[in-house]
């Protein structure tokens, strides 16, 4: 089993098969929607558009073929039971649409949910209201309809543009248990009115999150139990938790479901944890914790969105299912070459990974650091990557040259599996020398970098600068 604090890079299926039965507390998680709006791609470029290449990579999940039929197969010979009539009857209904294959692909990820919570274990699946309702028919037939706790409406306000319906302005969290007579559950009040809420002497805390919490003392006789509608701001642009992953939701929303469904030091799993909103919030009200996604990407994200907020438990964070050695890079590189990349740029270097994807001019990654003020205002040098996980040749030591000089920038690693020539070295060398303004300090302005120095403990030679991969 693991141990706290540990997130693993890896599709959350195969990894939930590895945990033991009835070994966690509470599963919170947000899985990607089935709606256009969010599919699967957490990727967008600067203006908020998704990278086409990743759109039809991941459209092609959702789209029925063998994996899905496999899936199906597995719910219906292996569970049975009322899961099998359910899904039996949606594809019925459904046939073989991007939905169904949603759902299939979701059931059998949720028989492994219901499999290793505990007994006195709880589940709330947040999904928004195109699957939310299909989602309910799987939950109930596999939870037993009488495990069913409660659908909680997540209401916030968001800027749109006007249309022919009502602004659709909440998602909704299904809150089930694994066992009604067993489960745990911490009565959360809230002022009984508005009236009372003025009533009672509030103190208000801004935390510098930007988040708000609001204790009334005095009158707490008002107080009751909590309605199952949560109005919680989203994340503004200000608050220190955004870092802009795309369907980054608030920690308090979380917060409030672990306060409920678990107590100090019990194990809470997000299986879906993208940039680790519930892994902030579990931290937060300590409690032990556990992550899975599938992308590089979001693992970077949560190992630095932890240690920013975190800075006191910094290098506790355990990571699995990234390479670990000179033998697993090269396999991943040869394997995954996206994968490799998106490794390398996000993990090793820790650059901000070029979202873009297509046309990205050959760049893979960007850093900006800091040289110092120029006409009143904080002036950042940049410096980008390219990563090769495959052959390379002296022309794409020149390319990556020119791209440097397109894209304005001070500094190039370029990185690679094998050692470079000396024909490509003296190319590199052509780029000159980079001095920072401010420090003592002067580098090669192109530098090849073998991603087999990573596991000698040796990067390239970069100025000093916070780092973030979104
Ligand atoms: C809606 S996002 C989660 C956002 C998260 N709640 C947050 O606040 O950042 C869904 C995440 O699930 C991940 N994901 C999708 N399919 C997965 C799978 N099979 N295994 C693990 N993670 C997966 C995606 O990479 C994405 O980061």
């Amino acid at each position: 089993m693991h141990q706290n604090r540990t997130l693993i890079r890896g599709d959350n299926l195969e990894a939930m098969r590895e945990f033991p039965d009835e070994s966690v507390d509470l599963i919170a998680t947000d899985p990607p929607f089935n709606s256009k709006r969010d599919y699967f791609v957490p990727y967008r470029d600067e203006r908020g558009r998704k990278s086409e290449t990743l759109v039809r990579a991941f459209t092609d999940t959702w789209t029925w073929g063998d994996a899905a039929e496999a899936a199906y197969r597995e719910l219906i010979v292996d569970v049975g039971g009322q899961v099998a009539d359910t899904i039996q009857g949606l594809r019925q209904f459904l046939n073989e649409t991007p939905m169904m294959t949603y759902l299939v692909m979701m059931g059998v990820r949720i028989v492994e949910i219901h499999r290793i919570l505990k007994p006195t274990g709880s589940l709330y699946l947040h999904c928004d209201p195109t699957a939310s309702h299909y989602l309910k028919i799987i939950l109930d037939a596999l939870f037993d309809t009488r495990n069913f706790r409660n659908e909680i409406v997540w209401s916030y306000h968001r800027w749109t543009g006007a249309t022919k319906h009502f602004q659709r302005m909440h998602d909704i969290l299904l809150f089930y248990v694994r066992d009604r007579k067993l489960s745990k559950f911490n009565i959360l009040t809230e002022p009984y009115s508005e009236k009372s809420k003025h009533k009672a002497r509030r103190k208000t805390t801004v935390h510098t999150d930007g988040t708000i919490d609001q204790i009334y003392t005095g009158d707490t006789s008002r107080e009751k139990a909590m309605r199952d509608v949560w109005e919680i701001s989203y994340l503004n642009s200000q608050a220190k938790e955004r870092v802009s992953y795309p369907t980054q939701k608030p920690i308090p929303l979380y917060k409030r479901i672990i306060a409920a469904s678990s107590d100090k030091g019990e194990l809470i799993l997000d299986p879906f944890c993208g940039c680790g909103t519930t892994l902030m919030a579990a931290e937060e009200l300590n409690r032990e914790w556990i992550g899975i996604d599938l992308t590089y990407l979001a693992i970077g994200a949560v190992e630095q969105q932890f240690e920013r907020l975190f800075p006191q438990h910094k290098n506790s964070v355990t990571i699995t299912g990234t390479p670990e050695n000179v033998e697993q890079a090269l396999a991943l590189a040869h394997t995954d070459p996206k994968g490799f990349e998106e490794w390398c740029v996000t993990h090793v270097l820790k650059f901000k990974s070029n979202a873009k994807k297509v046309a990205d001019g050959g760049i893979d990654g960007t850093f900006r650091f800091p040289i110092g003020r120029v006409q009143g205002k904080q002036a950042y040098g940049k410096a980008v990557a390219q990563v090769k996980g495959g052959n390379y040749t002296l022309g794409h030591i020149r390319d990556f040259r020119t791209a440097m000089q397109n894209q304005d920038a001070d500094l190039g690693v370029f990185v690679v599996t094998s050692p470079p020539s000396s024909g490509m070295r003296t190319e590199a060398s052509r780029a000159g020398t980079y001095r920072h303004p401010l420090f003592d300090m002067e580098v090669p302005a192109l530098q090849i970098y073998e991603v087999q120095d990573y596991f000698s403990g040796i990067l390239p030679k970069l100025p000093l600068g916070e780092r973030a991969v979104l």
